[in-house]
This record gives structure tokens, C-alpha cells and sequence, in this order.
């Protein structure tokens, strides 16, 4: 592919990349991993750099910047506990943000699609892959360090549930914590605007959580949410691991 021109170093990550118009801009990531392409993006060269096309519609988190998410993103040299790797789409993406220094520690419980994130991280050297079921975060604690962030995207009806234990295990007092809810997964009892809340209201007790972005029409059913956690994230009342020194916010 050509390169794009107007290309820009984003402010939040300088590893992301951004084409702005009048109308849209367009995300890339400069690679850790080598060809082949993980998802059928388009990859090209710019000053000694090879960059990757970032699909708003394969992928919750570049859907999110597309609606103008304003909270954290992965940054160079960080490790992340990525919740539901599926065959690695997003997690390649994330793993790219984080630079060759960082780490991604990918956990998915199904093992065809699990049979194929093992083949793409041959390519990629700082994912980790980890067959493990995500609502038993002390069965791989032995693998997992503390984690400079947790993102969780599982589609399951426990998704919350599941991303504050592996919160509550594995992220450092200051870290960061994203999650793409989907609303359809939490039953037909509730509007997507009362699973919204639900979980607004939930996650809002353990984590200071920046405003949350709707991901339709790119994901239908789906919000993006994250924040920092506050002290009662890690209090002992809920099971959890002491924080880590005063930096839980
Ligand atoms: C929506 S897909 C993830 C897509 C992926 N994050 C991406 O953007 O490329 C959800 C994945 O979570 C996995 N999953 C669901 N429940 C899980 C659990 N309890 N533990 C680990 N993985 C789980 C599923 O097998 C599926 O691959």
C-alpha cells in the first residue's frame, strides 16, 4: 500500500498514528509483528517505519477514538491483561501501542480461536497467549505480573463481574481499566441504556470512570468504558489483594 499522506503522531500514543480530513480521521499503528496482516488491514512503510491500518469496525477500541473516546489508551512499555483475545484482532493493535518493550498477557477460554491467536503471536514477540477460562484470574496469576492495565471485551451476561476480579488480582493501583460492554449479552430484561447504568453505577464504586462512548453503528449493543481504579477496587472486604503502596487513587 502507499503510504497515506497528512500522517500525524498522535498525543496520546506516539506509536498511533492519525490521518485527519474535514470529515474523519483514520488510525494506524506502527507494528511490533510481521506480515502477514493479522485481519486484512492494509500495511505500509513511512520513514523506516511500518505502520497498520486500525478498523473501527473490527475493533472496540479504535471504535471508541473514532467517537471520541477521551480516557486512557495502551502506551509504550506498558503490560496489559487483555480479557477475550479472540484470534488476536485488537489484541495486535493493543500490543503495538505498547511497543516492542511492553507486554500484552492475552487470555481466551475457546480453543479454535485460541489455536490461532497462538499462531499470530509467533509474529508478534510481546504477546503472551493464555488458554485459561477469565472468571478464574487465580488460575494464571502465576503467568501474570501486576499489569499496568486491564481490558476486557468477553460478551459475556458476568463481563463486570469478570473484568473486577481480574481488576482486583491484577492491575496496579495506578493502572488503567477499559471494557466493552455489550448490553445484549446482559439479558432482555433491561433497555442498553439500563445495562448502561447498571454498569455505570457498578464499575463507578470502584474505578473514577471517564465519560463512556456509544459504539454503534460500528458495534451494535456495544458502550466503551474505562477509568483508574479508587482504593475500593483493592478492599479486603471484596476479596482483594491489598493496593499497591497509596497510588489507588
Ligand atoms: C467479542 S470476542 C473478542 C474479540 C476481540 N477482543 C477482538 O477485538 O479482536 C469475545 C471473546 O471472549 C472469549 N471469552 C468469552 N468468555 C470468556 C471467558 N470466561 N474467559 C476467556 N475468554 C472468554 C470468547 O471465546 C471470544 O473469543
Amino acid at each position: 500500500m502507499r503510504a497515506p499522506s497528512s500522517l500525524q503522531p498522535s498525543e496520546r500514543n506516539p506509536r498511533l498514528v492519525e490521518q485527519r480530513s474535514e470529515d474523519r480521521t483514520v488510525w494506524f499503528t506502527e507494528t511490533v509483528g510481521h506480515e502477514p496482516p493479522v485481519a486484512r488491514e492494509r500495511w505500509f512503510n513511512r520513514g523506516g517505519r511500518t505502520y497498520r491500518s486500525w478498523d473501527p469496525s473490527r475493533s472496540k477500541l479504535a471504535g471508541a477514538l473514532v467517537h471520541d473516546w477521551r480516557g486512557d489508551i495502551p502506551e509504550p512499555g506498558e503490560r496489559w491483561l487483555y480479557l477475550g483475545a479472540a484470534t488476536g484482532t485488537t489484541v495486535s493493535h493493543v500490543a503495538d501501542l505498547v511497543g516492542p518493550e511492553g507486554r500484552v498477557y492475552s487470555i481466551e477460554a475457546s480453543v479454535r480461536p485460541f489455536g490461532r491467536l497462538l499462531a499470530f503471536a509467533e509474529r508478534w514477540p510481546n504477546v503472551l497467549p493464555i488458554l485459561a477460562d477469565a472468571r478464574a484470574p487465580e488460575r494464571y496469576s502465576g503467568f501474570v505480573p501486576l499489569v499496568d492495565g486491564v481490558y476486557t471485551d468477553l460478551a459475556q451476561s458476568d463481563q463486570i463481574e469478570i473484568a473486577l476480579a481480574n481488576a482486583r488480582r491484577h492491575l496496579r493501583g495506578s493502572g488503567k481499566f477499559l471494557l466493552a460492554l455489550k448490553t445484549s449479552s446482559m439479558g432482555r430484561a433491561s433497555s442498553a441504556m439500563e445495562h448502561l447504568a447498571i454498569a455505570t453505577e457498578t464499575l463507578g464504586r470502584s474505578f473514577d470512570l471517564d465519560r463512556s462512548v456509544h459504539l454503534a453503528p460500528h458495534h451494535r449493543a456495544h458502550y466503551f468504558l474505562g477509568g483508574r481504579p479508587r482504593r475500593s477496587l483493592f478492599d479486603p472486604a471484596s476479596g482483594a489483594r491489598s493496593p499497591p503502596g497509596s497510588r489507588a487513587r
